[in-house]
């Protein structure tokens, strides 16, 4: 079996990193775009010191853009994209959750690069066009959850079209990741379960569908056995030093395991839902789909659903594996319907079509490929609560 390991980013962990910052943005030139979202990084002083640090090593020019939302849009990263293109800004720097850094990795392609940001994302037939040009970024997360510092995907949503799709090329990955847990400390309990729970749910799917490669699955498991240690002392005691250093780093492991090995069913489900219900957060649609999903899928891989719920620390049986999401789920608070965050039920045929439009090529790679009804019937048990 001959398989690829490929690691362009180069990391700095621990913390303090942020503060690197400077040092690191020099290499690329004087003038820096600031990425981020409106509020929360000036909030924790995050911002404050990424600019004191750039303008002690030289590089005194910045734009500071704040317009990142949560499931950021095409349009945000096309008006980024200008402002990067019309100030020649020499580098861009990503700082925030994951929608600051995935709007920072594709301003870097669309402002290289002729086209807009829909151009770049990936339907099941490919992109409509491929880049060829990048800027450099450097990625400061503040939560612990995407892995986007470490991986070659942004996720943007079309809001007229209401479709979430990803860009996913070798020039979307940052040339620097600064994780620096400190920047978590300051994550309110919710938000720490949902951004945690996504780096557990990239850990499960990449572990279990059927793209294997053993080097980035020792990543994913030792992410697992991390996030059901840590995730739920992070939830309950947010000021956990050695809790929030342990999600940043099985955040990041688990975004190098979907870097090799991409999603499948769970992650499928989920974009149509935040695409359509914007106010639901990524990690709560993929907390209210993960337990049906993964029932599904049990039967197409049962030696690692077997091992994901050893990891988590239950018996090693593949069905173990749906309480060990359940249990943890109602640990971190996250264990909902999808009516309990306001999807309408008459809305989940335009949901179960638009996976099969718009994510259809994880099917393939899912551990059972679905059937539209089965896509159908799982939203509707996730609706109801229906395990
Ligand atoms: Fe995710």
């Amino acid at each position: 079996m001959v398989v690829n390991f490929y690691r362009p980013v180069e990391v700095f962990f621990g913390e303090g990193a942020a503060l690197k910052v400077g040092e690191v943005a020099r290499r690329f030139g004087f003038k820096a775009m600031i990425v981020t979202g409106r509020e929360s990084a000036k909030k924790s002083g995050a911002i404050d010191k990424v600019i004191s640090s750039l303008s002690s090593h030289g590089v005194r020019e910045y734009v500071i853009f704040d317009e990142v939302v949560p499931n950021p849009t095409d349009t945000i990263v096309n008006r980024g994209a200008e402002i990067a293109v019309r100030e020649k800004v020499d580098m861009i720097i990503g700082l925030g959750g994951g929608s600051a850094l995935d709007v920072a990795k594709a301003i870097s392609i669309v402002s290289s690069n002729e086209g807009s940001a829909w151009d770049y994302v990936k339907y099941p037939e490919g992109p409509r066009l491929i880049p060829y040009l990048n800027r450099p970024v450097v990625c400061i997360p503040t939560t612990a959850g995407t892995g986007s510092e470490v991986n070659r995907y942004s996720v943007i949503t079309n809001e007229m079209r209401k479709e979430k799709l990803v860009i996913s090329h070798s020039l979307n990955y940052p040339k620097v990741a600064l994780i620096d847990p400190t920047l978590t400390y300051t994550m309110p309990p919710d938000l720490t379960a949902i951004t945690g729970f996504d780096a557990l749910t990239h850990a499960l799917e990449s572990l279990t569908n059927k793209i294997d490669n053993f080097m980035a699955e020792e990543y994913a498991v030792r992410a697992v056995q991390i996030i059901a240690e840590w995730l739920p002392v992070a939830v309950e005691e947010p000021e956990n030093k050695e809790a929030r250093r342990w999600m940043s780093y099985a955040a990041m492991l688990a975004g190098v395991a979907i870097d090799h090995m991409g999603v499948a069913l769970i992650h499928a489900m989920e974009h149509p839902v935040s695409a359509h219900y914007p106010e639901v957060a990524h990690g709560e649609g993929l907390a209210i789909l993960a337990p049906y999903v993964t029932e599904f899928n049990l039967k197409g891989n049962p030696e690692k659903y077997a091992l994901f719920a050893r990891l988590m620390g239950y018996e090693e049986k593949p069905e173990k594996a749906v309480d060990a999401l359940i249990d943890l789920l109602e640990r971190i608070g996250l264990l909902k319907t999808l009516k309990d965050v306001g999807v309408e039920e008459e809305k989940l045929d335009r949901l179960t079509e638009d996976v099969y439009m718009l994510s259809r090529h994880t099917f393939t790679v899912n551990p059972v490929e679905p059937t539209l009804e089965d896509v159908r019937e799982l939203y509707q048990r996730a609706y109801e609560g229906r395990i």
